[in-house]
């Protein structure tokens, strides 16, 4: 594998996730400062070309996966284009998306045609008004009709992301450990994490241990699963159940250890940990002319200076960091 994406602690990283906008159609609690983000003016984003560089790029030292993160991905306007162009590249195994699903249905099955191999939904209720109150907006009815278009196109890999958080939405655990019944759906339940102005509080958070206890006095048959390379989450199986149910325990169990990957942050600046401020910006090693091996240089002294693991609570929450938005998920300033 790559030297220069193996980190000092022998990581062989070939997941890079690219945040392809900072704009969202949802204002979710968790992941967006109260007063919103600043937009970063067009001519500082990637544009296509700059992100297909950059993934062939990666591509060329070992990255057989790729994932369209945001803000929102559905938000930008050439979203299925970038997913036709990705498709034609030699050597990628899994195009992936992460979504919320509010604009997704109509663009879905373009998607699939394009080579789309596996969708993430962020799901957090499955009840109208509670969605309002952690997203800020409506939307709930969007998202179901994006997980059943998933569902009817039948993508190889379809999963939910359910944010966990003391009283807002602990008490429907077993509602959505029910959807994995009859549906080829994960749903993996995710400790709260702390990002800049998300007001993260210890007592807001629900620990993984909780989750599955929770769980397991419904469901005692409830079995572990192997874990797969480049899993965030720890997987389990209900007998006769088609999903699985994982848990991804950033907070009280973290996997850093075995983390195989790297995030692109939509202004073009390289991120070897999602907790970690230092960033090397390949958009202006791009703009300089440089070539691939000058860049190649970079990216592997950026991943030797990764940690072996994040700062842990009591720490993490005083780090510096980008709010979650502008690494990972989305926001739409007026
Ligand atoms: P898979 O390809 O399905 O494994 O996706 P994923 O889990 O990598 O990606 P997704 O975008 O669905 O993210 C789900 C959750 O994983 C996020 O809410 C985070 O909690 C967590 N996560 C994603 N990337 C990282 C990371 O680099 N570090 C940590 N600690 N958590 C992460
Ligand atoms: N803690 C845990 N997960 C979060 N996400 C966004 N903010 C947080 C947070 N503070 C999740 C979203 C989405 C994924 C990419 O990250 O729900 O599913
Ligand atoms: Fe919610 Fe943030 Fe994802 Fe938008 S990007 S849906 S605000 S978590």
């Amino acid at each position: 594998f790559s030297e220069f994406l193996t980190d000092n602690y022998n990581r062989k990283h070939d997941y890079l996730r690219i945040s392809i906008t900072e704009r969202c159609n949802l204002r979710c609690t968790y992941c967006m400062p109260e007063d919103g983000i600043e937009l970063t003016p067009n001519e500082k984003l990637l544009t296509t070309e700059e992100i297909l560089r950059i993934v062939r790029i990666f591509i060329s030292q070992g990255v057989t996966k790729v994932r369209l993160t945001g803000g929102e991905p559905t938000v930008r306007k050439d979203v299925v284009e970038l997913v036709k162009r990705l498709n034609e590249l030699e050597g990628l195994k899994e195009i992936c998306m992460t979504s919320n699903g509010i604009a997704l249905h109509r663009k879905l099955p373009e998607l699939f045609a394009s080579g789309l191999t596996s969708l993430n939904l962020s799901l957090d209720t499955l009840i109208e008004g509670k969605f309002l109150l952690i997203t800020r907006r409506n939307g709930l009815n969007a998202v179901m009709k994006s997980l059943n278009k998933a569902l009817e196109l039948n993508l190889p890999k379809i999963k939910l992301n359910v944010v966990i958080m003391k009283n807002i939405n602990e008490d429907e655990i077993l509602n959505f450990v029910e959807l994995t019944k009859n549906a080829k759906v994960d749903v993996r339940f995710i400790e709260y994490m702390p990002f800049e102005g998300n007001k993260w509080r210890n007592s807001k958070m629900v620990k993984y241990e909780d989750m599955l206890n929770n769980i397991k006095v419904v469901h005692p048959d409830i079995y572990r699963l192997d874990h797969n390379h480049g899993d965030t989450s720890k997987n389990f199986q209900i007998p006769n159940y088609k999903g699985k149910i994982g848990f991804i325990t950033s907070m009280t169990e973290n996997f850093c250890s075995t983390c195989t990957r790297l995030r692109i942050t939509n202004d073009g600046n390289l991120k070897v940990c999602l907790f970690g401020n230092n960033e090397v910006s390949l958009r202006d090693l791009l703009r300089q002319g440089k070539n691939d091996d000058e860049i190649l240089q970079h990216i592997g002294k950026a991943v030797k200076s990764k940690k072996a693991k994040h700062a842990g609570i009591g720490e993490l929450e005083n780090l510096p960091n980008r709010p979650m938005i502008l690494i990972d998920d989305f926001y739409n300033k007026f």
